[in-house]
């Protein structure tokens, strides 16, 4: 296997990530620093990164249905909840995959597998994220078809949604909004783009991959088909 992967795959950080380690002269295998980058490690060789031993880490993939009130990460200088506190029963150290704010609900995948975090979460990589938002007021049609086509959220005008009213009620509407991209609290910019307030939101679906009715605050391993799913994207 090669270095870089091989580092990648112990969870240490991205393939790429590797790359710039071994180009600086951090890692060592089998106790000389190697620095070009083709290298390969072999059964019973020993690859040491700044200064630490690493071992092939088996890949642990979860999707955790995060509660109001945690924050995406994995320590809080605030001492605010953390997701990582949902997946403490799990040995292996999970990180999330992107981010949910600290209002939003939903699914949120965590894994250790370096490289399956890198391309996901990579500004390239297209993939529908779907959210439920309650948000106040009334959706109009002409409100529908500005959320679709793209709206201004600041200097961005964010990609073609698809988005659809599930509920409209006398002062709150329900709606599934599904985008591509993820700018920072993309989906209440999109809806106070066109004057409605988001008042909850929660990711229901990553792709494929389903929140279903994993219960809030619960976490559940992914399928070997979902995993193969997310490989293959
Ligand atoms: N869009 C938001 O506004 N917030 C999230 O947490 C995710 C998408």
């Amino acid at each position: 296997m090669r270095l870089n992967k091989y580092i990648a795959d112990a969870g240490i950080c991205s393939r790429r990530k590797a790359d710039e380690l071994i180009a600086c002269g951090n890692v060592k295998l089998n106790g000389a620093v190697v620095r070009e980058m083709g290298c390969t490690v072999e059964d019973g060789d020993v690859v040491v990164v700044n200064g630490r031993k690493i071992e092939a880490e088996s890949k642990v993939y979860v999707v955790v249905n995060k509660p109001l009130g945690y924050i995406t990460s994995m320590d809080d200088d605030k001492d605010r909840a953390t997701v990582a506190e949902l997946v403490a029963d799990i040995p292996e150290r999970l990180f999330p995959v992107g981010r949910l704010d600290y209002n939003t609900t939903g699914l949120l995948i965590m894994t250790n597998d370096g490289q399956l975090t890198y391309t996901l979460t990579h500004p390239k990589h297209e993939v529908y994220k779907t959210y439920v938002a309650k948000v106040a007021g009334v959706i109009s049609d002409t409100k529908l078809a500005r959320l679709r086509k793209g709206v201004d959220i600041g200097g961005f005008i964010t990609s073609p949604a698809k988005v659809r009213v599930i509920k409209q009620m006398p002062r709150h509407a329900v709606v599934e909004i599904m985008i591509k991209e993820g700018k920072n609290r993309q989906v209440r910019k999109m809806f106070a783009a066109v004057g409605n307030r988001v008042q909850a939101l929660e990711r229901t679906a990553i792709g494929d991959i389903r929140l279903g009715h994993l219960m809030e605050g619960h976490y559940r391993k992914l399928t070997k088909k979902e995993i193969e799913y997310l490989k293959s994207l």
